[in-house]
C-alpha cells in the first residue's frame, strides 16, 4: 500500500504526524522543510485546521489536496512567510520562516503581477531583487530563457492587463522558477490553464525539477496531477460538526506514489497501481475529505 500513516476513520481527528511533535524554535528533526503542529483559528472556537505536522526533503515533490476551505492556501502561505499560524512552527533548512525570503519561490491561486510593469519588467525585478550585482545583458537573457519556457515570448512587453487569466498563471511561474529559489511553493498553478497548456506546462515543470532537484510543494484539485508530479501526496480533510462537536480539519493521511520516477503523462494510465491510488485518493475526496 503506499500510504505512510494509517488511513482515519474521522476524517477530521488529529492529523498524523510523520515525526514526534515539538514546540522547540530550533528543530532537530530532519527534512529540509518542517511544518510542526501548525494550526490556524480565525475563530478561536473553530479552528480551520490543527496539528498539522509533516516534512518535505530536498529533491521531494510534495502535493496537497483537499476540498475548498480546508486551509491549503494558509499552509502555503505559512511556508512562504506571508502568514502566520496561530500554533506550530514552520522551518526550511533548520531556520524557523519568519518572513517572505527570495529562496522561496511563490505562485499564487491569483497571479500577483505588478499591473503597471510589463512581462519582461515584472520577471527583470524578481531577478534583479535576487542578484542586485547582476548586468543587464545578464539578467534580459535570464528573463527570456524563463518567458520562452512558458512559451510567452510574443507578449514579453506586454502588461497584465493585456493577458489572459492563463498567461498571467504563466508569467508568475517564469518568475518563480527565474528567482532559482531552494523551494518553490505553488498555489493551483495551472488552474487558469486550457488543458493543451496546461499539459505542456506540467512536462516542463516536472523536466525542470528532476534536471535540478529542486523541491516542491504544490496545492492542486487534480487528482491526475498530483499523480503525475509529486513523490508524495498529502490529503488534507475539513473542520466539521459531529454530534454537536466541531472537529477541525487536519492532515488525514499521506500518499506515497510508488509509481516509477519517469512517468510521462501519456503513459501514466498503464502503470501498475495508478487505478488503485487514483481510486482511494478520490473515494477520501469523495466520502472522508469532508464528512458532516
Ligand atoms: N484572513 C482571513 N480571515 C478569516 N478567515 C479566513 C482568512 N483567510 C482564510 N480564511 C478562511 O480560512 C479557511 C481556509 O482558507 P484557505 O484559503 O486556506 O482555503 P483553501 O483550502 O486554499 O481553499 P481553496 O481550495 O478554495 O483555495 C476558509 O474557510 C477561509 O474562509
Ligand atoms: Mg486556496
Amino acid at each position: 500500500m503506499w500510504s505512510d500513516t494509517d488511513q482515519r476513520q474521522s476524517p477530521a481527528a488529529p492529523a498524523l504526524t510523520e515525526f514526534p511533535a515539538s514546540h522547540a524554535k530550533a528543530s532537530s528533526m530532519t527534512g529540509f522543510l518542517k511544518i510542526e503542529q501548525l494550526g490556524m483559528a480565525y475563530q478561536s472556537d473553530k479552528p480551520v485546521f490543527s496539528d498539522v505536522s509533516f516534512t518535505i526533503d530536498k529533491g521531494e515533490f510534495v502535493c496537497i489536496i483537499g476540498h475548498s476551505g480546508c486551509g491549503k492556501t494558509t499552509i502555503l502561505n505559512v511556508l512562504a512567510g506571508l502568514d502566520s499560524a496561530t500554533t506550530g512552527h514552520a522551518f526550511m533548512d533548520g531556520r524557523e520562516i519568519a518572513g517572505p525570503s527570495l529562496e522561496r519561490g511563490v505562485v499564487f491561486q491569483s497571479h500577483a503581477l505588478m499591473p503597471w510593469l510589463t512581462v519582461r519588467q515584472n520577471i527583470a525585478f524578481a531577478v534583479k531583487s535576487k542578484w542586485p550585482e547582476w548586468k543587464a545583458p545578464q539578467v534580459h537573457v535570464h528573463v527570456e530563457k524563463h518567458v520562452a519556457m512558458v512559451g510567452l515570448l510574443h507578449a514579453i512587453d506586454k502588461k497584465p492587463s493585456q493577458l489572459s487569466g492563463g498567461m498571467k498563471q504563466r508569467v508568475g511561474i517564469a518568475r518563480a522558477f527565474a528567482i532559482q529559489p531552494k523551494m518553490l511553493l505553488l498555489d493551483e498553478p495551472f488552474g487558469a490553464l486550457d488543458a493543451l497548456t496546461r499539459g505542456t506546462i506540467q512536462d516542463e515543470l516536472m523536466g525542470i525539477v528532476r534536471q535540478t532537484q529542486q523541491t516542491v510543494f504544490m496545492i492542486t484539485h487534480d487528482v491526475d496531477e498530483a499523480i503525475l508530479l509529486s513523490d508524495r501526496i498529502l490529503l488534507m480533510s475539513n473542520g466539521n460538526e459531529s454530534d454537536g462537536r466541531y472537529v477541525p480539519g487536519g492532515l488525514a493521511e499521506v500518499v506515497v506514489n510508488t509509481l516509477p520516477r519517469e512517468r510521462t503523462r501519456a503513459q501514466l494510465h498503464h502503470l501498475p497501481g495508478y487505478y488503485d491510488m487514483r481510486n482511494h485518493i478520490v473515494d477520501f475526496l469523495v466520502s472522508r475529505a469532508k464528512a458532516h
